[in-house]
């Protein structure tokens, strides 16, 4: 609606009357993110009402776009951080996951069975595989991991009271601290056990903090967006289950995961971009300074590019870049290893129960309480 009634920039407005943007269609999106930095920064120090005491000190989002991490930097500092992090998540580790993942999945599937019906597939099936998955890959021990899906809900839901989502990112972060630390003492096969290793060698490396929001921020957009998207899908191919394909196809899967991507992406908006300059985007003027909200799930449906019917979930479309992993510099770091996991997921899924289906009806779905990601809350579904 932002976008075919208010065009493709969209003033909104943040606390203290701070005037922001909502880039809404897919080339107001592409030219903010595909900016290297240089006009469009991510850095929180280019945002001056949050400093000067304009925003008030208890915003929730706040917490989001201070940390110390990917999505607060830019240019070389960006580049430094994410060749850190890229030396021990390497594609290689990723695709040796295959067979692991799809063992989880198998377990999962096995034990919805045993549930009765109808059972709820976010609870005992898109929730727990992207936990499972990124905490194993980061040697987080099972009874701990669900306490990090709870801090997660609550930093990003607007139902939660400020003092909340403070409260759940500080006690994150604490884990986090005390977590490390026993990995330093006891490290395992695990990549924050590979990370700490790699702060002993020569050269540039990680420091201690910058350990800590790493692993923040992975273990939030490592599990939060995949959560959705494999619910999202699911409501997407059993309206229409002709689009199901054969299990055991694989192009027709990563083809389904890609118009998932596009079009029922479980990320709506990314955080800001704050302009270094006074700018123009597709005519309208934006000051130095004020944010940016990129909603991607704008770009994706923009009848401009995918034409009408944009909306539609249509597998068999021809393939067409999508911004459903963003674009440019921030571009997805876990992007193979969402599309492995979306893959495996959901072919395991309608292999074993071809039949599946909500339970309710469409519009009778809770979504997510977030204007950042968007998936059902519950889906209560028949095998
Ligand atoms: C960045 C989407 C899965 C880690 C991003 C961005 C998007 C996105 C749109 C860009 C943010 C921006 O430009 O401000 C998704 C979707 C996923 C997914 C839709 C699943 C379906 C994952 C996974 C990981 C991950 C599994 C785990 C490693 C990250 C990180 C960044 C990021 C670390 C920041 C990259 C940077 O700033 O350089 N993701 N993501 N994501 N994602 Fe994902």
């Amino acid at each position: 609606r932002f976008r075919d009634h208010g065009g493709p920039v969209v003033p909104i407005e943040l606390p203290g009357k701070v005037n922001a943007w909502m880039v809404t269609s897919y080339d107001s999106v592409s030219e903010v993110l595909l900016n290297d930095g240089t006009l469009f920064s991510k850095s929180p120090l280019n945002f001056p009402a949050l400093h000067d005491g304009t925003i008030p000190p208890d915003w929730p989002i706040r917490q989001l776009i201070q940390g110390d991490h990917l999505l607060t930097k830019d240019g070389a500092d960006h580049r430094r951080l994410r060749g850190l992090i890229n030396r021990a998540f390497t594609p290689a580790r990723v695709a040796s996951m295959e067979p692991r993942i799809q063992e989880l999945t198998d377990g999962l599937l096995d034990r919805l069975a045993g549930e009765g019906e109808p059972v709820d597939l976010v609870r005992h099936f898109s929730e727990p595989l992207p936990i499972a998955v990124i905490c194993e890959l980061f040697g987080v021990p099972e009874e701990e991991r669900y306490q990090i899906r709870e801090w997660t809900n609550t930093m990003l839901f607007h139902t939660a009271t400020p003092e909340e989502a403070a409260a759940a990112g500080g006690q994150m972060l604490a884990y986090l601290g005390a977590f490390v630390e026993r990995k330093r003492a006891e490290p395992g096969d695990d990549l924050t056990s590979g990370l700490i290793q790699a702060q002993e060698d020569d050269g540039d490396r990680l420091s201690d903090n910058e350990m800590l929001w790493i692993l923040w921020l992975v273990l939030i957009a490592g599990h939060e967006t995949t959560v959705h998207l494999i619910a999202n899908t699911v409501v997407a191919l059993c309206a229409d289950p002709a689009q199901i394909p054969a299990a055991d196809d694989r192009d027709a899967w990563a083809a389904v995961v890609e118009e998932a991507l596009r079009s029922r992406n479980s990320v709506l908006n990314v955080l800001f971009r704050y302009p270094l300059q006074d700018v123009q985007i597709c005519g309208t003027k934006i000051r130095a300074g004020e944010p940016i909200s990129v909603a991607l799930h704008g770009a994706g449906t923009d009848p401009a590019r995918y034409g009408a019917g944009a909306e539609r979930f249509d597998a068999s479309r021809e393939p067409d870049a999508h911004v459903g992993f963003g674009r440019g510099p921030h571009f997805c770091l876990g992007a193979p290893l969402a599309r492995l996991e979306m893959r495996i997921a959901l072919s395991s899924l309608f292999g074993r129960y071809p039949g599946l289906r909500p339970a309710i009806d469409a519009d009778a779905i809770t979504y997510t309480p977030s204007l950042i990601t968007e998936g059902p809350m519950e889906l209560p579904v028949v095998l």
